[in-house]
């Protein structure tokens, strides 16, 4: 799969474990920065990019991290076409494909340890949305507000 990863320095420490790791799984990953860790940066400068290659279709899935994973999902859903949840268990990262069609995982940099990121990041990556009809129902009265 082709993944956009993006983060702060919140995430960026988490962010350069997330990349090997996608990489040895046999993705394409392509990093959206930061390229070094500046305390003074601003996730949307990093987020907002990913977001928008994953509603324009250049990347398939995002991972996005700050400290918490909150700004970042805060900053990616603003982007028409984005579906972006702050993830701290399992369940969530694979059923809120399922369900919710999420096209980008936000995690906290500060807050999830890197085994726990990677098991979030696998379910998150091989989850696939059902396409029942209630779940269309749901998305398209949310789409609606993207009008
Ligand atoms: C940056 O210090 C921090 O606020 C940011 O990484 C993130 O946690 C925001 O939600």
């Amino acid at each position: 799969m082709k993944i956009g990863i993006a983060a702060d320095h919140g995430g960026y420490k988490l962010k350069e474990i997330i990349h090997p790791f996608l990489a040895k799984l046999g993705h394409e990953v392509i990093d959206f920065g930061a390229y070094k860790l500046d305390n003074a940066d601003d996730y949307p400068d990093f987020v907002i990019p990913l977001a928008e290659a994953v509603a324009e279709g250049e990347i398939e899935r995002g991972i996005a991290v700050c400290g918490s994973g909150v700004g970042a999902s805060v900053a990616a859903n603003k982007v028409k076409g984005v579906r972006a949840a702050l993830i701290n268990d399992h369940f969530s990262a694979h059923q809120g494909v399922e369900d919710d069609d999420l096209n980008i995982i936000c995690l906290g940099g500060r807050v999830t340890g890197n085994m726990a990121a990677e098991e979030y990041i696998t379910a998150f990556l091989n989850a696939r949305f059902t396409g029942a009809e209630r779940h269309l129902r749901r998305l398209g009265k949310v789409a609606e507000l993207e009008k």
